[in-house]
């Protein structure tokens, strides 16, 4: 949920045009995070004595990044060609919680009419309303209806009250952020510290590109780290940059690229630093340095950088309408980067490298929770039962929001699993916390190396999908699913009595990209399903058993790109309620598969074929049983039942996708929505 970047270019001469090509490209690879306002500061740069005049331009705007860049490019008051050695450039786009989108509620927000403070902000300030009581009594004006505003306001009223008349940026930001509650990634900007930046987090994610033409210099970089003393100093001596090498000049050029994920950072730097909660990262002369804002005597006492392992190409759209078009194509080949190296199909074992560790404990454990949001929660209903099946434990599948609403009772030899593309949804970090303090055992499914929840459990599974920008989730569900049938997989090695069943699930996950292409192919088919369906106000989607959740992430699909009603529903349920709502003008889908339910589903087929529904059915190949009720039918190939799920889930995806562009909406922006929740 919104997008922070910001770009510092010490020594590395660009002119206001190049910078704010930077900034605004930065902001688009990062607008699925948010997109209903944008904005950014840049310094106005120089006069010709080449004295930094320390005024600051704002923009910002309703609406897409596009529309802020139409803006910037026709400003009189900007000089394009203007060059700048120096410059710190910071910009947001925004999703909005607290406010409408409008421009006054759109980052950057300031301090006053003169800019001094200036600061974009992802995540929710939940005691804000104090701050601003505090600081309106104190005659300070707000402009807008944000949280984040009491942020700038409250960093001008401490400088404006400093003891010390040389007190530094990043002290000034710790003493804010010890004000703060709720969770936050922060970067700033100041007229009072010109070509100085200063970002800090606590439950947001934020990292720190840094490229450097110097091979050498950043070979070199220590990575040091100190926490500010107590008198308003920030000690010298942990820092990265040129003081340590002592070059000067052009050989200390250095480029620093501050975002709230990496796909911004890729296209300059694979060379990245992520922040820790409660770090303050300052570059003051072109010299990074991190400080604590809490002192601990537990803490670590350095931070690493990290080489990014993401191409270029896997954050571009090629040839596709759309990121979500691109990624549901490209299942396939997830699937298989999923699978890689960890399933030996010669020997039928199974080896996820990050629960080796851990497998003998998660044994003995009494009970397993599968946790998530949407559909990360989704992919935990659709593998319940294998797992069930595969490790005979209880498993409880939760709904991380009212898991927590519920002081869900967790015990020590509970072992609980947070699923989670990004690894930040604030939702199932809290409940991940919740569980550790329980003092469960905790794992992660993730796609985000270095995430939140990624780093924050005992151990893990990273499900190698690669990014995912479509707000509507599609290859990370079929990855997520895969990977917990791995683990059951792993669970039930030494069972004698369940060989049989392993390696039949073996050998579905070797074929399954094979048959995933061949679902694939039923795209135009469904395309033309989606011309007779894109006009209709409510679509029903039911099935049972191992499909269930294919009703649910197929309901889901359908409501956040195509903003239509959509419900999945369990028919074993629909007798109870559901079969109400069935008429001849009511589309329904129903899933009918060769498994343990299929006598059930084709009694719940029958049941709406009675009262005149025009069941749309997915079936397997050939099931000319079920296709006689049928009004349309789309045959699907045949895999073993607890991965069926993977093959059904595809043709709703490409169902949704055609049908949100038929009715005319923009698929990877749905309104309303964010790729990534972070806050509560
Ligand atoms: C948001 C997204 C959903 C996603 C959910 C959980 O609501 O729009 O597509 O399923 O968050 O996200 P996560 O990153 O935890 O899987």
């Amino acid at each position: 949920m919104c997008g922070i970047f910001a770009y510092l270019n010490y020594y590395v001469p660009q002119t206001q045009k190049d910078i704010l090509d930077i900034l605004i490209k930065g902001l688009l690879r990062l607008e699925y995070r948010g997109y209903d306002s944008a904005g950014l500061a840049i310094d106005e740069g120089y006069n010709e004595n080449k004295k930094n005049e320390g005024h600051i331009h704002v923009f910002r705007n309703r609406g897409k990044v596009k529309a802020l860049a139409e803006k910037l490019y026709k400003q009189e008051c900007l000089d394009f060609n203007k060059e700048f050695e120096i410059h710190f450039g910071i910009a947001h786009t925004r999703w909005a919680t607290h406010g409408i989108p409008n421009e006054v509620n759109s980052h950057p927000h300031r301090s006053d009419k003169n800019n001094e403070f200036l600061v974009v902000h992802n995540g929710i300030i939940t005691n804000y309303k104090d701050i601003r009581t505090f600081l309106e009594g104190k005659n300070y004006v707000f402009e807008s209806e944000t949280d984040t505003e009491v942020i700038p306001k409250l960093l001008k009223y401490l400088y404006d009250n400093r003891e010390n008349e040389d007190i530094g940026f990043s002290t000034l930001v710790k003493r804010v952020i010890q004000q703060l509650e709720g969770a936050f990634a922060l970067v700033f900007k100041s007229r009072h510290f010109p070509s100085d930046a200063v970002a800090t987090r606590r439950g947001s994610p934020l990292l720190i590109g840094i490229h450097s033409k110097n091979k050498l210099f950043t070979d070199q970089i220590p990575i040091l780290y100190q926490a500010c003393n107590n008198n308003g100093h920030s000690s010298k001596g942990l820092q990265i940059g040129h003081e340590d090498l002592k070059c000067s000049g052009r050989e200390q050029a250095v480029e620093f690229f501050f975002a709230s994920d990496a796909s911004a950072i890729i296209e300059h730097t694979n060379q990245v630093l992520y922040l820790e909660d409660d770090d303050i990262a300052a570059v003051v002369d072109g010299c990074l340095s991190i400080h604590r804002a809490k002192r601990s005597m537990t803490e670590l006492t350095s931070r690493t950088i990290h080489t990014l392992e993401m191409e270029m190409q896997q954050i571009m759209k090629g040839n596709f309408k759309a990121f979500m078009q691109k990624e549901i194509f490209e299942q396939p080949e997830s699937i298989v980067n999923t699978l890689r190296g960890r399933v030996d199909f010669t020997n039928g074992t199974v080896m996820l490298g990050g629960l080796r560790d851990h497998i003998k404990e998660i044994k003995r454990c009494r009970r397993l929770l599968l946790i998530g949001c949407g559909t990360s929660y989704h992919a935990a209903v659709a593998t319940r039962q294998a797992l069930e099946e595969l490790t005979e434990l209880p498993v409880m599948v939760e709904l991380a929001s009212d898991f927590l609403d519920r002081s869900t009772p967790v015990f020590r030899d509970d072992v609980c699993f947070f699923i989670s593309q990004s690894g930040e949804t604030a939702d199932s970090l809290m409940a991940l916390r919740y569980c550790k303090d329980h003092g469960a055992l905790t794992v992660g499914i993730t796609n985000t190396v270095g995430s939140s929840i990624s780093r924050e459990t005992d151990c893990g599974i990273h499900i190698n999908a690669g990014p995912e920008i479509g707000v509507a989730s599609t290859k990370a569900y079929t990855s997520q699913f895969v990977s917990l049938i791995m683990f059951g997989l792993m669970m039930s090695e030494d069972r004698i009595s369940m060989q049989k069943r392993r390696e039949e699930i073996i050998d579905g996950l070797r074929s399954l990209p094979n048959l995933i292409k061949k679902v694939l192919s039923l795209d135009e088919k469904i395309q033309h399903l989606a011309q007779e369906l894109f006009q209709q106000k409510s679509l029903l989607i039911m099935g049972r058993g191992h499909h269930y959740a294919t009703c649910l992430e197929g309901a889901l699909k359908i409501k956040e790109i195509t903003y239509m009603h959509s419900e999945g529903i369990l028919a074993g349920e629909l007798k109870h309620g559901p079969l109400a709502l069935i008429d001849k003008m009511m589309p329904s889908i129903l899933i009918v598969m060769r498994d343990s339910c299929y006598t059930k589903c084709q009694n719940a087929m029958q049941q709406v074929a009675a009262r005149q529904g025009r069941p749309i059915v997915l079936c397997a190949e050939k099931d000319e049983e079920s296709m006689k009720f049928a009004y349309r039918s789309i045959e699907i190939p045949q895999t073993v039942d607890c991965l069926q799920g993977i093959l059904t889930v595809i043709p709703l995806q490409l169902l949704s996708f055609h049908l949100a562009v038929l009715r005319g909406y923009d698929v990877d922006f749905p309104r309303n929505l964010a790729k990534s929740v972070t806050v509560e």
